[in-house]
Order: C-alpha cells, then sequence, then structure tokens
C-alpha cells in the first residue's frame, strides 16, 4: 500500500526525516510517534503528496504510484481519490453547515455528489440530526467527527490522521480511535496516526519512531 525508501527530509541544513526503508501493507494500522518536532505532520504531509521531501532520490509509492512522478492536478485527483487526511485542527468551512461541508468533498474530487452517503457516513459518526449546523455551533468533538467523516466519505485506501486525540478526553480519545479502526477496516484501509499522546499507543501494535 504504502512503500518509502531512502526518505529524508531537511529544514535548511536539519535533517528532520531519515527512513531507509519503511512499507505498510493493505490493512495495517500504524501509530507515528514522536516527541513534538520529531517530523510526524511533516512525514504525513510527504505521503499526502502536500510536500516534497527535500531528497530528489527518495522513493514513495502510494497503491504502486511513484507519487512523485505525478504532476501537481494529477496529484490532487490522486490524493483526493486516494487519501483521507486529518488534520489536527478540523479545518471544517466555517460559512458552510455540516452537510455542505461533506458535499464539497464531492465538488473537489470532481464526482458527484451523494447526499444520502454523506447522511450515511454522519450515523456512523453519531452525527445524525447535525446536517444544518455551522461549524461554530459544533463541540471540539463533534468538529473532530465532522472532519473524520469528510476524510472517509470517498472511501480512500488510506487514512492519514494527524494527532486526532489532541485536546480530547480520554473517553473521547478512545470513541474517535475506534471509530478510525472500525471504519478503515471496513474499506480495508490503511490507518497512519501521528501522535505524541502515550494514551494512543496502547491501541496499536504497528508503530513507527521518529
Ligand atoms: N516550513 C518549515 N520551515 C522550517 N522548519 C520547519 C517547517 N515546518 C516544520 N519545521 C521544523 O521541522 C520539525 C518537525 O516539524 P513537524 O511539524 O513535522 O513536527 P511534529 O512531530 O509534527 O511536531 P508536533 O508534535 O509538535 O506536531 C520542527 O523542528 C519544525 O520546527
Ligand atoms: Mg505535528
Amino acid at each position: 500500500m504504502i512503500e518509502i525508501k531512502n526518505l529524508s527530509h531537511f529544514y535548511e541544513d536539519k535533517k528532520i526525516i531519515d527512513i531507509k526503508e519503511w512499507k505498510v501493507n493493505t490493512a495495517e494500522q500504524w501509530i507515528l510517534i514522536g516527541n513534538s518536532g520529531s517530523g510526524k505532520t511533516t512525514l504525513l504531509h510527504i505521503l499526502a503528496g502536500l510536500l516534497k521531501p527535500s531528497d530528489k532520490n527518495a522513493q514513495i509509492y502510494i497503491q504502486k504510484q511513484d507519487i512523485q512522478a505525478l504532476s501537481g492536478t494529477q496529484l490532487d485527483t490522486f490524493r483526493a481519490k486516494n487519501i483521507g487526511l486529518i488534520f489536527q485542527k478540523a479545518h471544517l468551512i466555517p460559512t458552510l453547515n455540516v452537510i455542505q461541508n461533506l458535499l464539497l468533498v464531492y465538488f473537489l474530487a470532481g464526482v458527484k455528489q451523494n447526499k444520502t452517503h454523506c447522511q450515511e457516513i454522519l450515523a456512523q459518526v453519531n452525527l445524525t440530526g447535525f446536517e444544518k449546523y455551522y461549524p461554530e455551533q459544533l463541540s471540539v468533538g463533534q468538529a473532530h467527527r465532522v472532519a473524520i467523516a469528510r476524510a472517509l466519505l470517498l472511501e480512500p485506501t488510506i487514512i492519514l490522521a494527524d494527532e486526532p486525540s489532541a485536546g480530547l478526553d480520554d473517553e473521547n480519545t478512545t470513541q474517535i480511535l475506534n471509530l478510525l479502526k472500525e471504519q478503515t477496516q471496513k474499506y480495508k484501509a490503511c490507518l497512519l496516526i501521528a501522535t505524541h499522546d502515550a494514551r494512543v499507543k496502547q491501541h496499536f501494535d504497528k508503530i513507527l519512531h521518529l
């Protein structure tokens, strides 16, 4: 599913990432763990094709596709179809309500809108009845769940989640992690969670230390 070789990334002359080889197979669930500043977000952004690694010889294959060989628009389409990204902050569009935030995903991916599917996904994240709520009317945990619903909407084969437990209590953390695990298992997607939260570690057996 994901194959990386000789990936290194520098900011100025400081080496942030140095991974000789790493392979993630179908349906595997990983956590990327490391202290603040260890490069977790940087790695997720590289995998999502939002950032190019500074080492030009790096090899990054996602679904057997060399993502560095894709042009800008090809990469946008590839990302929209294959990768579900959950940022640390929900990043919902404040002027759109919950269902409109979800419908936007179809528009950006250039595929036909499916409102029924949006409602099904909202039900799976326990948000039935919140369709018309605006982001400012949601709690942090609810906004998180909308962001998760949005990332899962097109049934991506790779889910990248950056600190999904940030700012959540133990109960909500467990709920969010279970939700991500259940949903990814359902689609046989692989799940990569970046965190410095030791509470998250107990839920996973595949761990990449950064
Ligand atoms: N655009 C940038 N320019 C220069 N340095 C950067 C840039 N982005 C990140 N860095 C540096 O790269 C390092 C890794 O940052 P990154 O955000 O990947 O860490 P992280 O592991 O996600 O940390 P956190 O747990 O705090 O989210 C940090 O030292 C940061 O200062
Ligand atoms: Mg980070």
